[in-house]
């Protein structure tokens, strides 16, 4: 590490931006790999993350919802951090559900070939901390940091690698569990859509 590496990551923080259009052409799974190692990828035996955990608790997992990526079958799929690897868990969403659970009409949540959701075992971190803030209010506003830095992580991979994608934060809680068929202890926290800027 040195002096010409800060500059470069200046370089690279000053191109990120999101982008919300997408053209046809698939992504590849090593970017997409690359993406999600970004996001939460294993970086010593003793489980530690790209992405730094309160307490160490590392309550965020990563899943896509493939829809053109060279190399897979659509699908949703879940990363597995330590392996850092994925894993096919169900079928593709059906249209318009993604796009339904969101505030406003989020049409890139569907264009995207990829979607990546940063989901969190927010109840477990709510008890984790509740010694510390009896109402809950500190576990869960630590998921949502995590869930942060996990993202500017994935915009930065994704800025260096050429592509774009856009964060998405605006839809109804419920209804985005009920669209990514999570079940408990899972929560959705952010959604990351990514793909070949379009022009
Ligand atoms: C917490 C958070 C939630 C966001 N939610 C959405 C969203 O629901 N839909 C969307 O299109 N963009 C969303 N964005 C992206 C912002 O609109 C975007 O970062 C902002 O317009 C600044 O543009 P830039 O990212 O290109 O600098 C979100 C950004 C943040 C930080």
């Amino acid at each position: 590490m040195s002096i010409q590496d800060a500059v470069l990551l200046k370089e690279l923080m000053s191109k990120r931006r999101s982008v919300r259009s997408f053209s046809e052409k698939p992504l590849s799974v090593d970017f997409l790999e690359a993406f999600l190692y970004a996001g939460q990828g294993c970086t010593s035996a003793d489980g530690r993350r790209t992405a730094p955990s309160a307490h160490a608790l590392f309550p965020l997992t990563l899943m896509v919802v493939v829809r053109h990526v060279d190399g897979l079958v659509p699908g949703v799929y879940s990363y597995d951090s330590q392996a850092r690897k994925l894993v096919r868990t169900q079928e593709l969403i059906d249209d318009g559900v993604l796009n339904s659970a969101a505030l406003g009409d989020e049409t890139w949540l569907e264009d995207a070939p990829a979607v990546i959701a940063v989901v969190a075992e927010r109840q477990s971190a709510i008890d984790h901390f509740a010694s510390q803030q009896a109402d809950g209010l500190r576990g869960a506003r630590y998921v949502d940091f995590e869930a942060g830095a996990a993202v500017q992580n994935i915009y930065l991979a994704v800025t260096a690698a050429g592509l774009g994608g856009v964060v998405v934060m605006g839809f109804d809680d419920i209804k985005m569990k009920e669209a990514l068929r999570l079940e408990l202890p899972y929560f959705p926290v952010a959604l990351f859509c990514v793909g070949h800027p379009l022009n």
